[in-house]
């Protein structure tokens, strides 16, 4: 019998506040789980339960992903992939980045490694592109590597895993609404001034730095995003009111999680963390929206086999 492996792939932070598409972080306590193995029918097969997601591999966004990988090397290999979805789509967790990291991940494994993780980033990207129209990498290249990492160009690909203090803290809430990130793109301003991006680079610079020399106050004042945040703050019920009590109860900063409706505050106590988790509760439960809190550190593995 074929062998027959089992991936965790994180959920992600992307964005962070000021560095849209291009800084993203992983998660320590979620992300789906896929079981995987080579077949010898030359196609591939997907079966995702209890989810609605397409299960045609030319749709499925980790079908694409794999497909790319095995393209690249110019095989017609079979694959079975059963995906366990923790990560619910359209979250601003990372979903689809999740399930595409994980199949190229798992996939490279079951092929014994033709590629380093690092690789793994171009094709994981193509899910990325069937899920939302544009192959960012601000998720996939986390959920790959784990970390907190850049995406200094796409054009060549480069990719930094960047230094961060241990004692950061995520705390993510997800209300149980969803914002396809498709749409939350196509509402962004195609166009800013010089003024705007000046003060946006001075932004993610600042919280690059303040990461490197775990300044917390640095890293709080940097967390602001004036272009996206502006925008997209307009499709989550109760953003403001997040964003002050996270504040108020001694976060770094807050902002929205990829392309929404999460919210996420770094903070660097677990106390603070704690608070402002219920706090994000507190503010759901009020407007009669579920929610999920997620309070987390920040995954240094990405991808592994479990
Ligand atoms: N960088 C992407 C965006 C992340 O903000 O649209 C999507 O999760």
């Amino acid at each position: 019998m074929d062998k027959s492996i089992k991936i965790f792939a994180p959920a992600t932070v992307a964005n962070v506040g000021p560095g849209y598409d291009v800084l993203g972080l992983a998660l320590e306590n979620i992300g789906d789980e896929i079981e995987m193995s080579l077949s010898d029918s030359k196609s591939i097969t997907i079966d995702i339960p209890g989810s609605d997601l397409p299960a045609d591999p030319k749709l499925n966004v980790a079908g694409v992903a794999a497909q790319s990988l095995l393209d690249k090397l110019g095989i017609d290999q079979g694959l079975n992939m059963t995906i366990h979805k923790k990560v619910a789509p359209g979250s601003g967790l990372g979903s689809s980045a999740s399930s595409s990291a994980g199949a190229v991940f798992g996939l490279n494994e079951l092929l014994e490694k033709p590629f380093t993780k690092n690789e793994l980033v171009q094709f994981a990207m193509e899910g990325e592109k069937a899920a939302s129209g544009v192959s960012h990498a601000d998720n996939v290249a986390p959920s790959l590597l784990g970390g907190f990492t850049l995406v200094r160009s796409y054009e060549p690909l480069d990719i930094i895993s960047l230094a961060y203090p241990e004692e950061l803290i995520i705390v993510a809430v997800h209300p149980h609404i969803e914002v396809k990130t498709a749409d939350s793109k196509k509402i962004l301003r195609r166009d800013i001034s010089l003024g705007l991006a000046v003060k946006q680079w001075g932004n993610v610079a600042g919280l690059v730095s303040g990461l490197a020399s775990a300044d917390y106050s640095l890293i709080g004042r940097s967390l602001e995003d004036l272009i996206v945040e502006p925008t997209r703050s307009m499709l989550i019920p109760g953003f403001e009111s997040l964003k002050s009590s996270a504040v108020k109860h001694g976060a770094l900063g807050c902002s929205i999680s990829g392309s929404g409706p999460s919210v996420f505050a770094l903070c660097n106590n677990q106390q603070v963390a704690r608070n402002v988790g219920e706090a994000f509760s507190n503010i759901f439960d009020e407007l009669t929206i579920d929610s999920n809190v997620y309070i987390s550190k920040i995954n240094k593995e990405g991808c592994e086999v479990i």
